[in-house]
Formats: C-alpha cells, structure tokens, sequence
C-alpha cells in the first residue's frame, strides 16, 4: 500500500500576499509529480486554504483531485473550516458535531484522522481516541495536523504548538505498541521520537521554515510531500520528496 501525504497547500483565493510564491504552480507541480508516483491512496492533512477556510477553494481542490482519479482522505488544520470542508468532500456523515475525526481502512490497517483545526484535541475527540486505540492491534498509524511532541522549530513551538500536547501524549504513550503519526504545520521535514511514538513532521507544499533560527526565516521555496509505504507484516516506509 503506497499512500501519499501532501500537506499545507495554503492555496489562496487569488490576489493574496503569498511571498512571491506561485503556490497554484507548486500544487500542479506536486500534483504531476504524485501521478507519476502512482499511489494507492492520498491524505492531505490540513491548511488546504491559505488563510481562512474557503468554499472556492475547496471546490479547486476537489475538481484536481477528482480528475486524478485517487482515493483521497482529507482532514482539517488551523487555516481550514471542518465544517465548509467536510459539505465539499461530501464527508459531513464524518462530522462529529463540528469536528471532523474518523478512522478508515488503508491496506488493511486501521488509520485514524484527528481534527486539530482550533489548535487543540478536544475532550470528546480524546474519548473517542481512547476508544479506537484499544481496539487496535499492532503499529498504530494516525494522522492530523499539529505534531504532539515538540519539535525544535523555535517560531513554531513557541507561538503555534498543539495546545494540549501533554494530554494527547499520555494518551498515546499508554497505547502498547509504536504509534506513527504523520502530520504537517511546521512547514519542516523530522522525525521526532519519545517512547513508543514516532511522529513524521512533513513539509509544504508552500514553502519551507528554517528551524535553526531563533524567529521566522524561511529556509527554502521547494514545494514536498511524503510516501508512505505500508508493508506486508506490519513495517512502513517513509520519504520525504521535494519537487
Ligand atoms: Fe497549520
């Protein structure tokens, strides 16, 4: 099973400030390069739209995808509206309340997609994690949009981290086995370990941030997106590939 994560697209309406960056041609440019991959499945993991969530926006998405003709899963980051994204997708029967948090199968496996899109895991959404990962066997695979462990990306941690990052942690600490998360925001590429959680930080399809300095910089304008290769007895694969 080969699925491809591409995250933080930040498409803009039209006549925004992006930095000078053609942001339309960076997702063309990934989108040629992913069809050439030849994945099984594709997950976009937040910040579809450049600022606000925005129904033009979604439905630009949703017509290139639907003409590459690959299955698709979507969730929602902090530069999203779950709700107006879930009514595009036609996922709305995934909604919970507003939230939009839902596990589905890839090659078998059991994935989870959490909703981050106010910044933090609610209560209710904690439950229902709680829930799902008793009932898995084997590696746990999950994937949402904020990382929950620091990441030393210093504009980032200090100013936009996972609210309730200790709260997801426990959680996920307490699961027996490895869990893998794949997410995005950071507009960086690192793995981050601590005890049994792995978590794959991948970066943007709009532009990348330099985690060596203490502010904002960005580090480079190559848009990316991740394979993620599931294997035959539980193992995975993971690259990163810049455009
Ligand atoms: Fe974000």
């Amino acid at each position: 099973m080969k699925i491809i994560q591409l995250t933080d697209i930040h498409l803009p309406e039209g006549g925004e400030d992006t930095m000078g960056i053609d942001i339309p041609a960076n997702f063309s440019k990934v989108l040629e390069a992913i069809e050439r991959e030849g994945p099984d499945h594709l997950v976009l993991t937040g910040d579809l739209c450049y600022h606000a969530g925005s129904r033009k926006v979604y439905e630009v998405i949703k017509l290139k995808l639907d003409i590459m003709g690959i299955p698709y899963s979507l969730l929602s980051g902090n530069h999203d509206d779950p709700e107006v994204l879930a009514d595009v997708f036609n996922i709305e029967h995934l909604l919970v309340g507003e939230e939009l948090f839902y596990k589905r199968k890839l090659g078998g496996k059991t994935a989870l997609f959490l909703e981050t899109s106010r910044g933090f895991v609610s209560d209710e959404q904690l439950a229902w994690l709680d829930k799902e990962l008793s009932q898995l066997r084997g590696t746990a695979l999950i994937f949402m949009h904020h990382p929950p462990l620091m990441a030393g990306v210093p504009h980032m941690d200090n100013n936009y981290a996972l609210q309730n990052m200790e709260e997801v942690q426990q959680l996920l600490f307490s699961y027996p086995k490895m869990v893998n998360v794949f997410c995005g925001h950071y507009h960086v590429d690192k793995i981050l370990c601590l005890n049994n959680l792995v978590v794959h930080i991948t970066p943007s399809v709009y532009f990348q941030i330099d985690w060596r300095v203490p502010g904002f910089r960005i580090d480079h304008k190559r848009p990316a997106y991740r394979i993620i290769e599931l294997l035959k007895g539980g193992g995975l694969r993971s690259s990163v590939v810049y455009v």
